[in-house]
């Protein structure tokens, strides 16, 4: 939104099409956008004319050239010049409703396009509202949980009117129809009764606003801006409401993280936010007019660089090579190398005022989905070993789901790369109404887990993109090793193993630079198993979760079945699936189960498997005495930091598997980075 700064009608739309452009590793199954018309033919009352609505199933670029055309077909014209303009766009991830234009955002009202909304999340009451609004006539079009949110607008600002409310407000639509909302969402509202105004909403999804002045910058030093000064300055400025900064970052970097509950009301270039009470069951200051407020401005520290591809031909393989660079940023600063005493520590600086309470927990439970929790289970020995605390693990919807015992004496840590994912968070919810002391592990500064928790690290990894997660799953074990470290910290018995750990860890960015080598080897193996149906790896110990990781990698992006499987395990079901055609990796670097894993190997090779070995340097006639199998070599390092080596030609095998099979490496079928929704 824009304030005596005159911007064409192109500008706008390339503004929102390059948002979602950002934002299209959320969700990518089809897409909309809603801009101003200025047809008086489109007219339908005495307010603005109806906004135009554009909506394509299939990605942004899909959208983008359908919008051309039908600008085109009804002689827009693109350089049109507007002073003031209140656009939105959406990318989806479906919940409710298949792709296609009619379950696309923004949805509508109904004719004329009264109200439009965009939504993240999902609308958990919204049969009962939909039903209710069908009995008031209203005609639903759409498959979707969103579609209650636009009518139920139109049925509220109708009846106010009808009540002789004239002046009914855009935020007091939105503050009654957020009354009757239950679930999560992130919400945008558009309406040409209000023209040049946006209103958003939020309650669990995230949402953030961006401000950017456009003539005089409101420099860096101001940490906490009074929005009545952003509103009343007569800077010219832009807003940009979006769930994520990788939108707005090439615009400004003053952003305001909204809380739940809150109502954002851009309107003639100032912003004012109202807090929604909804446990009185009331609306608070909105009847009585918009009240400013104070609030934190955070400054992103995130580089619009960090989000391009550079000479890479893909996000998931520019992600998988710049990890020497994301485990040196992830350890930054934090790991102390001799100094006065002599000592090698680590410091996190985030944990600082908790590690004693998590050092006398009674048991440290790990929480996360997909890969995130495969970097917790990787670290789970270490832990176990420096802490001497239990550890046990969560996958976090279960959790939920089992509402199983967590305890005031537990430590809850919450990984996270996005650090909004849904299960997480609510996984997190329960853990403090349980009266847990809660940690959290993410990427993203400013995330609800980030918020929500009592104390955290954040792992630094720069913005990753590709929807397979690859640098931050590496740099989330090395933060979870440097967790045991600090928790360990006290034992004199383990000095020295952790002194080796400090110098394992300040050698793992060369080891990793060392191992990316094997791309072209990867790639080979690529072709000899590109038509394969299906993929086993077999790990144990530390590499359990290497196993795991590695087929998660395979099957989500190469679309191939792929299983990690315990290797102790394998006499117990497994090994029914062993012939000579079924390929299968076995993870056997040295560590205290290397002999066990070896015996795995005679194991599977009397069943004339067809196997592919991860080991050690040098260990080749180790692992596979007749020369029958291929073997990946890779450097060794201290046990706990083997599964960041090993789990990369694991990445580079299911990077190239994709693109030879010809999927969209960063786009897999059906997924999204951050599941906002449950
Ligand atoms: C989705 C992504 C996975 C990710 C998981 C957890 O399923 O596709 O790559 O591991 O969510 O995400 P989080 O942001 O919580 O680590």
């Amino acid at each position: 939104l824009n304030y005596n700064v005159t911007r064409d009608r192109r500008f706008i739309l390339e503004i929102l099409f390059n948002g979602l452009r950002r934002l299209e590793y959320r969700g990518y199954d089809s897409a909309g956008i809603s801009i101003d018309s200025s047809d008086p033919n489109r007219q339908f009352s005495d307010s603005a004319p109806s906004p135009l609505i554009f909506r394509q199933e299939g990605n942004i670029e899909s959208l983008v050239k359908s919008v051309y055309k039908d600008v085109a077909s009804i002689e827009l014209n693109l350089e049109e010049p507007f002073a003031v303009h209140a656009g939105i766009a959406h990318t989806r991830w479906a919940t409710h409703g298949e792709p296609s234009p009619k379950n696309s955002h923004p949805q509508t009202s109904g004719a004329g396009n009264e109200f439009l909304v965009v939504h993240n999340g999902v609308i958990t009451n919204y049969e009962v509202l939909k039903e209710t609004l069908i009995r008031h006539g209203f005609n639903f079009e759409s498959d979707t949980d969103t579609e209650v949110i636009p009518k139920l607008a139109k049925y509220v600002f109708d009846k106010a009117n009808e009540e002789g409310e004239q002046t009914v407000t855009f935020s007091q639509v939105v503050l009654e129809v957020m009354r009757h909302l239950e679930g999560a969402y992130a919400l945008i509202f558009k309406s040409p009764h209000y023209p040049n105004e946006l209103i958003a909403c939020k309650r669990g999804s995230p949402l953030l606003l961006g401000v950017k002045e456009l003539s005089e910058d409101m420099g860096r030093g101001a940490s906490f801006l009074d929005l009545k000064f952003i509103s009343e300055n007569g800077h010219p400025k832009e807003f940009f409401l979006s769930s994520d900064a990788s939108a707005v970052v090439e615009h400004t970097k003053k952003v305001l993280v909204i809380e739940d509950s809150e109502v954002v009301h851009l309107k003639d270039g100032g912003v004012s936010i109202l807090k929604f009470e909804s446990d009185k069951g009331k609306h608070s200051s909105a009847l009585s007019g918009p009240s400013s407020v104070q609030r934190a401005l955070s400054f992103l520290e995130m580089e619009v660089e960090q989000m391009n591809k550079g000479h890479y031909e893909h996000y998931m393989q520019k992600e998988i090579h710049e990890q020497p660079e994301s485990l040196t940023t992830t350890m930054r600063g934090r790991l102390k190398h001799g100094g006065s005493c002599k000592a090698k520590t680590v410091l996190l600086g985030g944990l600082k005022d908790h590690i004693k309470t998590i050092r006398r927990s009674r048991r440290i439970v790990f929480i996360g989905c997909g890969t995130s929790y495969n970097a917790a289970l990787a670290a789970r020995p270490i832990i176990e070993e420096l802490s001497g605390v239990p550890v046990t693990m969560e996958i976090a919807s279960d959790l939920v789901d089992r509402q199983g015992p967590i305890y005031r004496e537990d430590t809850a840590v919450f990984v996270s790369q996005s650090g909004e994912t849904a299960d997480t968070l609510l996984a997190l919810e329960y853990a403090l109404e349980n009266g847990a002391l809660c940690v959290g592990i993410t990427n993203t500064v400013g995330s609800a887990i980030a918020r929500k928790t009592h104390c955290g690290i954040h792992i630094n990894a720069g913005c990753e993109i590709g929807v397979a997660s690859t640098k931050a799953y590496t740099s989330q074990i090395v933060v979870m090793v440097m967790l045991a470290l600090a928790i360990g910290d006290d034992a004199i018995s383990s000095r020295a193993r952790r002194e080796a750990i400090i110098d394992g860890l300040f050698d793992l960015p060369n080891k990793v630079r060392e191992v990316l080598k094997l791309d072209q080897e990867m790639k080979d193996l690529a072709k000899l198993l590109i038509a394969e149906q299906s993929l086993l790896v077999f790990g144990r110990g530390y590499n359990f979760a290497t196993a795991l990781e590695g087929a998660l990698k395979v099957k989500e992006v190469s679309l191939m079945h792929s299983e990690g499987i315990l290797a102790g395990e394998m006499k117990h079901g497994p090994l029914a699936l062993v012939d000579e055609n079924l390929p299968i990796i076995v993870i056997a670097t040295r560590d205290a189960c290397f002999s066990k894993q070896q015996s795995v190997i005679q194991q599977l090779h009397a069943r004339k498997g067809r196997l592919i070995v991860v080991c050690s340097k040098g260990d080749a006639t180790s692992v596979c005495p007749g020369g029958s199998c291929r073997v990946i070599e890779v450097p060794q390092v201290e046990d706990c930091l083997q599964p960041v080596v090993n789990v990369i030609p694991l990445q580079l095998l299911a990077y190239h598997l994709t693109v030879l099979r010809g999927y969209n490496v960063d786009q897999p079928r059906n997924l999204a980075k951050s599941v906002t929704t449950q």
